[in-house]
């Protein structure tokens, strides 16, 4: 599969990892740096070993795993461990690992001495087609995600399938709603094509190729959320509520994908209100996430609290809520703003289905 390129960069799909070796061997790397989570240090940093055994001079940085310390506290740590092992401008960084490492090694990456490269190798569905291209790094602060960050662009991004062969189920299905929504946003019969398998297990690497590609031609053509790439937004104004307020309240909270499934139901029900999504499609939407997510149950009198985080989200402009929507299967508008009695309604629509 050939390279999808990106402005200064490509993202390989490239299982052997030989890839590595052509970027290392473009410069004059004074020292050569791994991250990976406790996770990754433990499924991934082994099949990386295997593919690569000349590569064997390189120092390991290991964070523990889960968003909780995609932290500064952990960025600091990383920063030190550089510094300890004497990382100067000439190094580089590989973040070997899920979002988190991706995000929180890029961040730490390009803010040491002033930016070293990296390179992203995701490990998880959800980081090969969503954080791989973009350029976003970044950590959370005080709850608040990805609050603190650059836009900064790596060496390359490597999409490895192999590394998901170990990654949970639920993961899996989780990154499955980004592939899904890119679909919905940009191409009805990629849409149709992925939800007509069983499970995302089954995912292609041809089809996780499609999805990057869908994703990369977005940041391309607006880098820096001006415009277009807010269409990547959508579920994710009421997904994201629901996966904060889950977060805090229930004992097994909702994952990233698995809360913008949820959103993505709603927001389609609002596309149909407001700007003509045509039924048959809001119908095929609906169908689509529950039989890969099921339901989830919205507890009754928590609007008010979801509309709140809603008004909070970094991405309004003066306390209105903005929305991305699909007008037809295959293209998305953005900036449309929607009146919180029917916001409250598209929740009702959800409660209401049937699995
Ligand atoms: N930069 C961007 O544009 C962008 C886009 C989307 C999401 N993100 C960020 O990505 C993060 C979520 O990413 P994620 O879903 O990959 O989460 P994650 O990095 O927490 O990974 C999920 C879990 O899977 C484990 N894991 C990773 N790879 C594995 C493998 N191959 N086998 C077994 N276990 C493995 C991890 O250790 C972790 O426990 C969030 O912090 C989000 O903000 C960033
Ligand atoms: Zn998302």
């Amino acid at each position: 599969m050939k390279p999808i390129e990106n402005s200064s960069y490509q993202v390989f799909f490239d299982n052997s990892l030989q890839s590595v070796h052509q970027i290392l061997s473009k410069k004059k790397y004074s020292k050569i740096f791994v991250l990976t989570d406790e996770m990754t240090g433990q499924y991934c940093l082994p099949v990386f070993q295997e593919k690569l055994p000349e590569l064997t001079d390189f120092d390991l940085i290991e964070v523990p795993n889960g968003e909780e310390n995609k932290t500064i506290d952990f960025c600091i740590g990383i920063w030190q461990m550089l510094l300890e092992f004497e990382a100067d401008r000439n190094a580089i960084l590989i973040n070997l690992g899920g979002g988190v490492v991706t995000d929180m090694g890029g961040f730490a990456a390009s803010t040491f001495k002033r930016g070293i490269d990296f390179i992203q190798i995701p490990t998880t569905l959800l980081s090969q087609v969503d954080a791989s291209v973009g350029g976003k790094t970044g950590v959370d602060l005080s709850d608040v995600k990805n609050i603190i960050g650059t836009f900064t662009q790596p060496e390359a991004v490597i999409i490895a399938t192999d590394f998901l062969k170990t990654l949970d189920e639920r993961q899996m299905t989780s990154g499955f709603a980004e592939v899904i929504k890119h679909g919905i946003i940009a191409n009805a019969d990629f849409f149709k094509e992925i939800t007509a398998l069983e499970n995302a297990n089954e995912i292609t690497e041809k089809q996780i190729y499609h999805s990057i590609g869908i994703k990369n031609k977005v940041v391309l053509e607006d880098p820096f959320e001006k415009g277009l790439r807010k269409t990547l937004n959508f579920g994710h104004t009421i997904g994201h509520a629901i996966e904060s307020w889950s977060l805090k309240n229930d004992k097994n909270s909702l994952l990233h994908g698995e809360a913008i499934a949820l959103g993505m139901i709603c927001e389609a029900y609002l596309a149909k209100e407001i700007i003509g999504l045509p039924e048959s499609d809001l119908e095929l939407i609906t169908s689509s996430f529950l039989k890969f997510f099921g339901k989830y149950k919205i507890r009754q009198g928590i609007e008010q609290e979801l509309l709140e985080i809603m008004k909070n989200d970094k991405k309004n402009v003066s306390g209105k809520i903005g929305f991305s929507l699909p007008d037809k299967l295959g293209n998305c508008l953005f900036d449309i703003f929607v009146e919180e009695n029917l916001i409250k309604k598209s929740l009702n629509y959800y409660r209401s289905l049937e699995l």
